[in-house]
């Protein structure tokens, strides 16, 4: 069986005048008749079928899971909700091996002789089996209740352990696309409804143009070089600009490197042969001067360096090539971020140390250089955040969805964020689809910056090309995240 369907296929059958009485046709249809009017649709045909459509009853009829592919050709959960007014898909991301410490678990079917053992056989069986019998029948808008069922309810383990994050998120986000159609918004319109934000903010971009670290095969041990065009009048101009000097750096790379040099990694930056991090930071600065954008497009780092923690504490910057060979002391790797802050435009590092290593994060962050964020550090999980803010730990938050497991607790985790006037970054996975929830999640909750990759991958682009189209959605309202303002945008809150 797939799914759970509340159609009712066998219904005796009555007549005719008894069966338009029972689902008062006649009183939808005239109601339909006169707000197609009042109204003065354009097209009455179609404003008579809106309305009509509108007065159908807001309920889940039915869930079902299947398997995709995400685009590392790996298998995916994909789940679908449907109710009278349509199918609603999404599908969770996920991360490269290994997963931190304090995420959500990522449910693998662990059968070495498929899918090298990622398979995901056993999550779509939960959503058909577990969770559609529970939340077929409920409200798509209520997001809150339904996530409760699926976290408290059905799985119960606090990390998601039995039913799977990746099971669990996706029908937390297809539900949520589906409550946004029951309200009549758009998704981050009604994202926004959710946490009482009515300011939406497009966020400057920070793509991905150079991946080293666990992202590639090259030394790189830095796992993600960004550029954020923060100098950008508007969302639009920033694609521009993070697209131009892309391909000016592509150019620079082929040069300098040769033709090998200009293949991408996971997330669609390029992986040249370098074996020092400066070089990579040296050769953004050279294409962001070649496209004339010096002063307007500005350097992140992801450090990622919980991968970089050797036993005995220091940290190991060269752990892709010679292990043990070049390791620092907490305050020599603050002292090496001073200098990289200090010879490049660098406005964020993120994970600067250990997911556990709050002391030097919070030290390193203590000296006001640039935003520190935090992703294995908080995992996106509300008490993290909460613990993290009261510590002064960092500055940011990385949301990433997956990381925590639900649609309401990712909202949550950014409110707390707000809350400590943190930035938020909304973050995707290296192991993407094309769903581009993520650049809806963005906008509803005026994070001020996105980071989905380089402009480069149709994975990464789902989320850019969607915030282009949300710009031009909201037309004179639209407000970009640019300046001083990509950092600290506040929630306008309703009163
Ligand atoms: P991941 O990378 O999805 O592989 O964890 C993204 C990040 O570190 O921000
Ligand atoms: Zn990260």
């Amino acid at each position: 069986m797939v799914g759970q369907d509340v159609r009712a296929r066998d219904l005796p059958r009555v007549p005719l005048d008894a069966y338009l009485d029972m689902h008062r046709v006649n009183q939808v249809v005239q109601r339909a008749m006169s707000e197609t009017a009042l109204a003065r649709e354009e097209i009455p045909e179609a404003g008579l079928y809106k309305h009509i459509l509108q007065a159908t009853p807001p309920v889940i009829k039915q869930l079902r899971g299947r398997v995709i592919y995400d685009c590392r050709g790996n298998p995916a959960v994909e789940a679908e909700v449907v109710t009278a007014k349509g199918k609603f898909r999404a599908s969770a991301p996920s991360g490269a091996m290994p997963p931190g410490r304090y995420e959500a678990f990522e449910l693998r079917d662990k059968v070495p002789s498929q899918f090298h053992g990622k398979g995901v056989q056993r999550a779509i069986k939960h959503i058909n089996e577990v969770i559609a019998p529970a939340i077929v029948g409920m409200n798509p808008s209520y997001q809150q209740e339904i996530d409760d069922i699926m976290t408290q309810m059905l799985d119960g383990t606090g990390n998601l352990s039995k039913l799977g994050a990746n099971t669990i998120l996706s029908v937390s986000m297809a539900v949520c696309k589906a409550g946004a159609v029951e309200c009549a918004l758009p998704l981050y319109r009604y994202i926004g409804e959710m946490v009482g934000n009515s300011q939406f903010v497009l966020p400057v971009p920070a793509f991905n143009v150079i991946n080293g670290g666990l992202l590639a095969s090259n030394h790189l041990s830095v796992k993600e070089f960004l550029i954020l065009p923060v100098g950008a009048n508007s969302f639009t101009e920033a694609m521009r600009m993070g697209t131009e000097v892309y391909h000016h750096l592509k150019a620079l790379i082929k040069v300098k490197y040769g033709q090998d040099a200009i293949n991408v990694g996971d997330e669609g930056g390029f992986t040249p042969p370098l074996n020092d991090n400066s070089d990579a930071l040296d050769l953004i600065v050279d294409a962001i001067d070649k496209a004339g954008y010096t002063g307007k497009v500005r350097i992140s780092l992801d450090i990622a360096a919980t991968s970089m923690l050797t036993e005995d504490g220091t940290y190991d910057m060269d752990f892709k090539k010679y292990s043990g060979m070049a390791t620092r002391t907490g305050d020599e790797m603050i002292a090496l971020y001073e200098e990289y802050c200090e010879r490049y435009p660098i406005v964020s590092i993120e994970d600067p140390f250990h997911q556990d290593d709050f002391e030097n994060t919070s030290n390193f962050t203590a000296l006001g250089l640039c935003q520190v964020v935090g992703d294995e550090l908080l995992a996106s999980r509300p008490q993290r955040v909460a613990a993290a803010a009261q510590a002064k730990v960092c500055n940011a938050l990385l949301l990433k969805m997956n990381q925590v497991g639900t649609i309401s607790e990712a909202l949550q985790a950014a409110y707390l964020a707000k809350e400590a006037r943190w930035d938020i970054v909304a973050g995707h996975r290296s192991g993407e689809s094309e769903d581009p929830f993520l650049a809806d999640l963005a906008v509803g909750l005026a994070c001020g910056q996105i980071k989905a990759g380089a402009p480069c991958r149709s994975e990464r682009l789902a989320k850019y090309n969607q915030l282009l189209r949300i710009e031009e959605d909201l037309g004179k309202a639209a407000v970009f995240a640019n300046g001083a303002n990509y950092r600290s945008m506040p929630y306008t809150k309703r009163t």
